[in-house]
């Protein structure tokens, strides 16, 4: 039997769970597991990068995995951990850290952004290579990703590259992978910004457990455009694109088929119809998000740190032995 190619993916632990991250990333995870050995983590190590609050830290790692599970990434098929119960991400990132250039670390737009809002520190700035290695140690081939995490994504492949030239041919170089729509999912109320956990107004993200009614309030108060007809067009109308893709995701029918039959309905009955669509597509993570239990989850996240830390050490041998250590 041929081994299965190797598949990582990671979310960080801060609330505000929403359909961008589902759809970017979740529900490739999920489909992935069928073909790939598949590796996911809450990655709790990278959400210390900014101002958090350490009493609520524990409840929201723990949503983070539940909502992973709610999605239908499944423990029995996957590996499915805390970042921090593995202490080999740190360590090969210190390893990583020492052929990254500076530079190239103040050109990634996250920082720039990031550092403006919420201050600069050391963590933030060398976040990228605590990415690398958690995407190098167990030598993947595919990371499923939002299209926000390019630039993150090319700067593993360089690190990978360089330290394949630098010491000895270790790590293979990782593909991002990318839905072909919804790798970006727009912000309900400003359709030229991502939809985003950080974003302080709730209206402009549908989170994972909405109810349909809450639902049905944010697409209808999504901001569009005065014009009335419905086309799928990003330039001229983003807003309704947006929801034309969300809609087509989550009702399984084409873009050209729902615009079709809405293209003179009104943006009052498209509107519905796409809540109603999402709604229904959502039902069955809602469900679950309601009945998996915090021990539940505890216990699926300590079986999986075991299986990893193993699986780490195993593979850490042949980069130490690369670098001289070991
Ligand atoms: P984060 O919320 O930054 O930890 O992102 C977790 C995953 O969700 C990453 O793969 C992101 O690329 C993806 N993601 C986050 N926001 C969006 C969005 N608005 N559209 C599509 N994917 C997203
Ligand atoms: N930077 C990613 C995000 O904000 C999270 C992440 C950390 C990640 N490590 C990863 C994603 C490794 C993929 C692979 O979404």
């Amino acid at each position: 039997m041929t081994e299965r190619k190797r598949v990582f993916s990671g979310v960080q632990p801060t609330g505000n769970v929403h359909i961008g991250n589902y759809i970017g990333a979740f529900r490739n995870w999920v489909s992935m597991q069928e073909d790939f050995d598949c590796i996911y983590n809450v990655v709790d190590l990278h959400a210390m990068t900014t101002p958090y609050d350490p009493a609520a830290f524990r409840s929201e790692r723990i949503n983070m995995a539940r909502s992973v599970l709610a999605s239908g990434v499944d423990a029995e098929r996957s590996l499915l951990y805390f970042q921090s119960d593995v202490p080999h991400h740190a360590e090969l990132a210190w390893i990583l850290s020492t052929i990254t250039g500076i530079g190239q670390l103040e050109r990634m737009t996250q920082y720039k952004e990031k550092s403006d809002r919420a201050g600069q520190n050391l963590g933030l700035l060398s976040y990228p290579v605590l990415m690398a290695a958690d995407i190098l140690l167990y030598k993947v081939h595919a990371v499923p990703v939002g299209d926000d995490q390019t630039q993150h994504l090319e700067l593993t492949r360089d690190v990978a590259e360089r330290f394949n030239h630098r010491f000895t041919e270790v790590f293979p170089i990782p593909e991002r992978i990318t839905p072909e729509i919804g790798a970006r999912v727009m912000s309900l109320q400003d359709p030229f910004s991502k939809m985003s956990k950080s974003d302080p107004n709730e209206k402009s993200r549908i989170l994972l457990d909405d109810a349909p009614e809450a639902i049905l309030k944010k697409v209808k108060s999504a901001v569009t455009d005065s014009d009335r007809y419905v086309r799928y067009d990003w330039e001229e109308k983003a807003g309704i694109s947006n929801l034309l893709e969300l809609f087509s995701i989550f009702s399984g029918r084409s873009i050209e088929s729902l615009v079709e039959e809405y293209h003179e309905a009104g943006y009052g009955a498209f509107k519905i119809a796409a809540a109603e669509a999402i709604a229904e597509g959502l039902a069955p993570v809602r469900e679950r998000m309601g009945s998996i239990e915090d021990g539940d989850v505890m216990k699926i996240m300590a079986a999986g740190a075991e299986v990893a830390r193993e699986k780490a050490e195993q593979e850490m041998i042949s980069i130490r032995a690369a670098v001289g250590l070991g």
